[in-house]
């Protein structure tokens, strides 16, 4: 405990102004980084704050009551995310995913979606819009998101066990509500349904196989993400990791396992069925099997912060381009620019990294940039 380090300086303060390049780049939907990477999934934070405080990624004794949340000014208002994730549109994002935080905190979030379901992607086709969240508001709000153009949700869920789930939140929140949310959201058709698990070995891990058996045959796809370094305030610890192979094995014990085919370049899942014809699962490694290489993922902070890599240590700053005049061709033409110097590849990097590098103490926080 007590090498917890805590930043000195506030990460989302590190940014770089983003520039409109001299010359415009046009927008044809086919934008590569540096590693010829398209950008294809934009990943929009709508809020900094969750009422929950999950050790992994909002441990409680650094976001207690003092915590510097972001002032309401801030935040990017919904018409301005709706235009910029029109740029991001027209060079190629096809899936938009609305996180926070708990993104169901923001007030009157299904105007937001809108807004988003009204746009095309550059083949004329419908965005896959969805969401992240814990669930815990879910069972209250599942109809209006579906009504509001919402097509599916991701819930996260840390084990079925009361006790454990309420110790895994940190704010006693019990598992039956979220369970309530789940069965709202696919009563309300707002599916494939998907729940994430975080796996902490020592905490939750004898909670895999039971969770495996509640889930099978419903129609939900269970996914394993092993527990990452991400941020600066989680107290990450390797020996804290339960391998996703681990995971594998032990399901497959209970519930024979054949391996699946991604079912689309870049995904972020290994997926597993079930020999039985039961479903199937997924397993995230970011840890021990890094998904670097056909990343297509950006991320918007709620104030307008471009990330191009959940483990970056700087964003780049949108909102004075949009408060300061710029025009879509110039916004598109920033973005571009930023994409095409796009590097990143961390995960792949952090076994080669020095200590003091792969330990991350400027690294942004998840709860600021959503997962
Ligand atoms: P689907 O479109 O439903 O397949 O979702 P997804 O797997 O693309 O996104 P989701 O947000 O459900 O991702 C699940 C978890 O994977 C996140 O909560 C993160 O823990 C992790 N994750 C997602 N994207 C990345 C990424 O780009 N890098 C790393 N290292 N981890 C990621
Ligand atoms: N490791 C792995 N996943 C994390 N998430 C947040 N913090 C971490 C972490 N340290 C992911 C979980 C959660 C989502 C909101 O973010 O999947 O469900
Ligand atoms: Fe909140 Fe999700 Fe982070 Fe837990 S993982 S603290 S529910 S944003
Ligand atoms: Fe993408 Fe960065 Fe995650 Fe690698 S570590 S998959 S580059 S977000």
């Amino acid at each position: 405990m007590s090498e917890r380090v805590i930043p000195l300086i506030d990460q989302r303060l590190v940014s770089q102004a983003a520039a409109i390049p001299p010359h415009p780049i046009p927008a044809t939907g086919l934008l590569g980084d540096a590693l010829g990477r398209p950008l294809r999934d934009l990943r929009i934070s709508v809020t900094d704050r969750c009422n929950f405080r999950c050790s992994y990624c909002m441990p409680k004794d650094i976001f207690d009551k003092d915590y510097p949340y972001l002032p309401h000014s801030a935040l990017l208002s919904f018409e301005e995310i709706t235009r910029v994730a029109r740029q991001f549109v027209a060079h190629g994002v096809q899936k938009i995913r609305l996180t926070g935080g708990e993104p169901l905190l923001r007030k009157n979030l299904d105007i937001l979606i809108g807004q988003l379901a009204a746009l095309r992607t550059v083949q004329g086709a419908p965005l896959d819009i969805t969401l992240t969240t814990n669930g815990s508001l879910l069972a209250r709000k599942a109809s209006a998101l579906k009504a509001a153009g919402l097509q599916r949700v991701t819930v996260s869920l840390d084990g079925l066990d009361d006790a454990v789930f309420r110790g895994m939140n940190d704010v006693d929140f019990p598992v039956t509500d979220v369970l309530q949310g789940i069965e709202a959201a696919q009563a309300a058709g707002l599916g494939p349904i998907k729940v994430n698990m975080v796996v902490k070995r020592g905490t939750n891990d004898h909670e895999i196989v039971p969770m495996a058996r509640h889930f099978r045959g419903s129609g939900i796809v269970l996914r394993f993400i092993e527990f990452m370094d991400v941020g600066a305030t989680n107290g990450w610890r390797m020996d804290e990791v339960l391998p996703s192979a681990e995971v594998v094995r032990r399901v497959h014990e209970a519930f024979p396992l054949v391996p699946l085919q991604a079912s689309a370049p870049g995904e972020t899942a290994e997926r597993w069925a079930y020999a039985d014809g039961a479903g199937e699962i997924g397993v995230i490694s970011s840890v021990t099997q890094a998904f670097c290489r056909d990343c297509n993922r950006a991320r918007l902070s709620t104030e307008g912060q471009l990330y191009l890599c959940l483990f970056a240590t700087q964003g780049h700053d949108l909102r004075h381009l949009i408060r300061g005049g710029a025009s879509d061709e110039e916004l598109a033409s920033a973005i571009a620019a930023i994409w095409q110097r796009r590097d990143d590849r961390y995960s792949e990097l952090r076994a080669s990294l020095p200590p003091e590098a792969a330990g991350g103490r400027r690294r942004v926080e998840m709860s600021y940039i959503g997962g």
